[in-house]
């Protein structure tokens, strides 16, 4: 049986890599989860705005006298308040390429132009085998369109993509107006793979205090349902690789995702709620699954629900909606 998958060029041992997440912080942690048979990691991020923060203190530090006050910065967490500084994020990498077998993906978060790309240089040189872009935003701006911001988002993904030989895969949002345009357009930017997709974190309101709170909800199975769909709509005409990432917590998901047109599948909540042993778990019943379907290799099924292959179309598009609206009755 042969679990082998090639992801951004990088040859996996099988398609489950550890997602972007706290767990590459802890080198024995990481390595239980290869030793349960991750095939790859990615380290959690480092935030456009957290490289912003450095250079700021920096410049504060060289240029304002010490009576002066800082002012309040906002809404970002404040710079001492992420788990790796720019400085350490560096040396993690080092650490785990010295440690680990697999490949180390390393996070860079952020969506508009600027100085902070120039990370993903220092990425490359401290040993990463690849860098996941998330393009992680939301914008509040009435003001803004959205070709203006998918326009930046671009040109991002152009200026780490032609600044580094390793691969880059793109983290996107579901989100997009056309996702399957706004796919081939990042893979013209040079992205070697997509992840689909981000996660949004979702704040709810206390009603009481009359205030937003902030909440992180680890995900279920049924947040694969839309990976699934665009995974089935952009892979036929997707020449790069792609991640499914979000509501992967079983074998049949698992399967599911490959079918849809998925090259690796990246685990976070399942591994948070369960640990490492559920990666052995899913790739005991890929095998299984694959033996009793008579397949030899991912190659076999991969795509094989695709948009092009499915035998029934219509259900990933706007006539399934349509159908489905027509089968209540009351
Ligand atoms: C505690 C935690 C930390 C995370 N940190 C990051 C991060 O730094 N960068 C990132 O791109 N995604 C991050 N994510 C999102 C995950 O990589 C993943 O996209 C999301 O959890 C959906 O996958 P899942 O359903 O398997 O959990 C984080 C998720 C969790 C739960």
């Amino acid at each position: 049986m042969n679990l082998t998958t090639d992801y951004l060029g990088l040859k996996l041992r099988n398609p489950l890599i550890v997602g972007a997440s706290p767990f590459a912080d802890n080198g024995s942690v990481a390595q239980q989860l290869q030793d349960a048979g991750a095939a790859a990691i990615v380290m959690r991020s480092l935030f456009e705005e957290q490289i912003d923060a450095e250079q700021r203190a920096l410049t504060y530090h060289l240029e304002t006298p010490a009576e002066s006050n800082s002012e309040a910065t906002s809404f970002f967490p404040a710079y001492d308040e992420y788990q790796l500084a720019p400085e350490l994020y560096l040396k993690q990498i080092e650490r785990l390429k010295k440690q680990l077998s697999i490949p180390v993906i390393a996070s860079l978060n952020g969506c508009r132009p600027g100085g902070w790309t120039d990370y993903a240089v220092k990425f490359e040189g401290a040993g990463a085998d690849a860098i996941e872009l998330n393009l992680y935003q939301l914008v509040t701006d009435p003001d803004v369109p959205g070709d203006e911001v998918e326009a930046d988002m671009l040109e991002t993904v152009r200026s780490v993509t032609s600044s580094v030989r390793v691969p880059v895969s793109v983290k996107i949002s579901a989100f997009h107006t056309a996702p399957a345009n706004f796919a081939m357009l990042l893979q013209e930017a040079g992205a070697q793979g997509l992840v689909l997709f981000n996660r949004f974190y979702q704040p709810d309101f206390n009603i009481e205090d009359l205030e937003v709170e902030p909440q992180l909800k680890l995900s279920d199975s049924s947040e694969l349902l839309m990976r699934l769909r665009w995974l089935a709509i952009i892979s036929p005409n997707f020449r790069k690789s792609l991640s499914a990432s979000g509501g992967v917590h079983s074998t049949e998901d698992l399967v599911k995702a490959i079918l849809a047109g998925a090259h690796s599948v990246q685990l976070v909540s399942l591994l948070l709620r369960q640990g490492p042993r559920m990666i052995t778990l899913l790739l005991e019943g890929l095998g299984e699954w694959m033996t009793t379907h008579g397949y030899d290799n991912l190659g076999e099924f991969r795509g094989a629900m695709n948009l092009q292959r499915c035998p029934d179309p219509a259900a990933h598009e706007r006539a399934n909606y349509q159908r489905i609206l027509q089968s209540w009755k009351v």
